[in-house]
């Protein structure tokens, strides 16, 4: 007997929200995107299809399952439509609490009384979200890691009032994502950032402090520690902005130093070095190898 196809509405198509598309439509789900601008629609959509096609010249999907991928995908700028239907809405919007808390008073509205509300925020208690919401028990937080198709875990993030049967719909669903999940406590960072974000913000302020140059640093973290990637060359990754936002956010919530916002995160995001999403953070990605910014 065939299976009704599972149907899952993202709203916003950055970086983590066209990661997060993809891995779903490429596990048969039927995704519809929405985003606020047609320019916006329009990258997230050349992102996803760069992707599908990275994964087709290296062999890891064929043509015929990437088109299939593709065809499983809407695009709109109408929440309704992304919202109709939907077994599971993910909000991958910006990191912003008052953003995410009227998104979600909304979706409350338009979702039907069966559809779970999750958020892929970092570092926003799910708690803080849920009470924009009357129906509060389906409100939960399912975090990808990016680069979403390549990172196997999704943390799972109930709140004080999620329901259990939400809780036991979520752990499905991520499995039909094909992604591992962890169950993590609702706090600010759950359980990855928690211990990932500091340990990115000390290197931002051991670099400001003088203690290596940037490809030192993180030369020495991937061959003395062996991470596929330095803590510099991942906050640029990351987005300096979004480490930035997230680092506000926990300090808020802790008011711990190992959380405080290191001042040339802050210099960097006025100067718009916003990491690779646009070519300069640490470091300039605009030639052939990544080369190293003055700071
Ligand atoms: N989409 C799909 N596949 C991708 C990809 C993408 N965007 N980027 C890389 N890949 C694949 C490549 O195709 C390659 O696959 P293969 O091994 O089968 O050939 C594999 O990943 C390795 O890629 P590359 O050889 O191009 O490059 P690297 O070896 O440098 O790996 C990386 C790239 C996977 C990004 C690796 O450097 C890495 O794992 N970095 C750490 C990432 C990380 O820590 N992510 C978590 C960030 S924290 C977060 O997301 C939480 C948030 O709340 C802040």
């Amino acid at each position: 007997m065939k299976t009704e196809p599972k149907r899952m509405g993202v709203l916003g198509c950055g970086l983590m929200g066209s990661g997060i598309v993809e891995v779903a439509a490429r596990r048969g789900f039927e995704v519809v995107v929405r985003e606020i601008s047609t320019q916006a629609l329009e990258e997230g959509r050349a992102r996803i299809e760069a992707s599908l096609e990275r994964a087709v010249s290296q062999d890891k999907l064929t043509r015929r399952e990437a088109d299939e991928a593709a065809g499983h995908i809407r695009y709109t700028l109408d929440l309704s439509r992304a919202v109709a239907e939907a077994d599971l809405v993910v909000e991958a919007v910006v990191e912003d609490r008052l953003v995410k808390r009227e998104l979600f008073a909304e979706l409350d509205r338009l979702a039907s009384n069966d559809t779970i509300l999750a958020t892929n925020t970092s570092s926003i208690p799910i708690a803080d979200l849920a009470a924009a919401v009357e129906r509060q028990g389906r409100v939960i937080g399912l975090h990808f890691f990016n680069p979403v198709p390549v990172m196997p875990l999704v943390e799972v993030v109930p709140a004080i009032g999620t329901s259990t049967a939400t809780l036991e719909r979520t752990l499905e669903l991520a499995q039909s994502l094909g992604k591992e999940a962890v169950v993590a406590r609702d706090r600010s960072g759950f359980l990855v950032n928690l211990l990932l974000v500091p340990y990115l913000l000390d290197a931002v302020r051991q670099l400001d402090r003088g203690a290596a140059s940037i490809e030192q640093m993180d030369r020495a973290m991937v061959l003395g520690c062996g991470h596929p990637m330095g803590p510099l060359a991942l906050c640029d990754f990351v987005g300096i902005d979004t480490a930035l936002r997230i680092a506000e956010v926990m300090y808020d919530e802790y008011r711990e130093e190992r959380y405080a916002p290191p001042p040339l995160l802050k210099r960097l995001v006025a100067m718009g070095r916003l990491g690779r999403k646009v070519g300069k953070g640490f470091y300039d990605y605009t030639g052939e190898e990544a080369e190293p910014l003055p700071i």
